[in-house]
C-alpha cells in the first residue's frame, strides 16, 4: 500500500460540459468524490492524501469560477471539517495563503489547529499552491533563520523548509483528466513518484479507479537508480 497518494484532480469543467452543466457543477461534483477518496484512503491505511485543489496558476480563471472555488473551499471547511476530526484525520492546507481573505485564512487555522493531533490519515489540500513557489519560499525562510547557509547548502538543509515537510515524499501520483503533465504540482517531492494518469474525469473517479491507481502501482519497480539485480539480491538477503 503506499504511504502518501498526491492526487491532481482534473477535468471537472469536462465532466459538466458533457452534461450540459455550468463548469461549476463540476467542481460541486468533485467535492464529492474528495470525500469518497479521503474515506477511502483513511480505510485501507494509506498515512497521507495530498490534494491539488487550487494551482497559483488559476487565478487567471474567468473571475466567477474563483469566487466560485473560493466559496467552495469556504463551505468545505465549515461543513467538513467536524467530521474530518470524528474520523481522526489530521487536515493541513500548503501554499501561498497570503492571497486568501482573512475570514477564509481563519477557518484553515482553526481546522489545522482542531486536528493537529490526530493520527489517522493526514489529508494535505495544496490551495494557491505551486511547485516553483514552495522551492523559492523553502530557500528564503532557510537564508532568513540560517544565514551562515548563504555560501553552501545541501537538499537536506531545505527540505525541512519546504511546505510538505511533515510527509514522507508521494509514492503515487494519480492525475484525472486525461492532461499528462504535473502543472507545477509538487516538484521536489515528485522526484521519484510513481505516476499514474488516467482519461477518467475527477467527478467520475470511484473507488474501483483509486483501486486500478493502486493495483498499477504495486505491480512496479522502484529502483531508485539501482539495477533490477540489486534490488532481487537484497531481498534475498
Ligand atoms: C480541476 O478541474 C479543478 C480545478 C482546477 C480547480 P478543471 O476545472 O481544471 O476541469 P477541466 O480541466 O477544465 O475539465
Ligand atoms: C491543475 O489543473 C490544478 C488543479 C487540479 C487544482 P489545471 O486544469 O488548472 O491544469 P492545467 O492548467 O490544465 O495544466
Ligand atoms: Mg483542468
Amino acid at each position: 500500500m503506499p504511504r502518501h497518494i498526491a492526487i491532481i484532480m482534473d477535468g471537472n469543467g469536462r465532466w459538466a460540459k458533457k452534461r450540459f452543466l455550468p463548469r461549476v457543477a463540476g467542481h460541486q461534483r468533485g467535492v464529492e468524490c474528495l470525500r469518497d477518496t479521503v474515506k477511502a484512503c483513511a480505510e485501507m491505511g494509506v498515512g497521507y492524501l495530498t490534494v491539488f485543489a487550487f494551482s497559483s496558476e488559476n487565478w487567471r480563471r474567468p473571475p466567477d469560477e474563483v469566487s466560485f472555488l473560493m466559496q467552495l473551499f469556504l463551505k468545505m471547511l465549515q461543513r467538513e471539517v467536524s467530521k474530518l476530526h470524528e474520523n481522526n484525520i489530521r487536515l493541513k492546507v500548503i501554499g501561498d495563503l497570503s492571497r486568501f481573505d482573512t475570514e477564509l485564512n481563519r477557518y484553515i487555522s482553526e481546522a489545522e489547529a482542531l486536528t493537529s493531533s490526530n493520527s489517522g490519515l493526514t489529508l494535505t489540500v495544496a490551495a494557491n499552491y505551486g511547485g516553483r513557489w514552495d522551492i523559492l519560499n523553502a530557500t528564503r525562510a532557510m537564508l532568513q533563520s540560517r544565514p551562515e547557509l548563504v555560501a553552501e547548502f545541501s537538499e537536506e538543509d531545505i527540505e525541512p523548509y519546504l511546505s510538505m515537510h511533515y510527509a514522507p515524499e508521494p509514492d503515487l501520483f494519480i492525475r484525472t483528466g486525461g492532461e499528462k503533465r504535473i502543472s507545477n504540482f509538487l516538484l521536489w517531492q515528485l522526484a521519484y513518484t510513481e505516476l499514474f494518469f488516467t482519461d477518467t474525469l475527477w467527478p467520475a473517479f470511484d473507488r474501483a479507479a483509486l483501486q486500478e491507481a493502486i493495483q498499477s502501482y504495486q505491480s512496479r519497480e522502484r529502483r531508485f537508480g539501482r539495477t533490477s539485480d540489486q534490488l532481487q539480491e537484497e531481498q534475498n538477503k
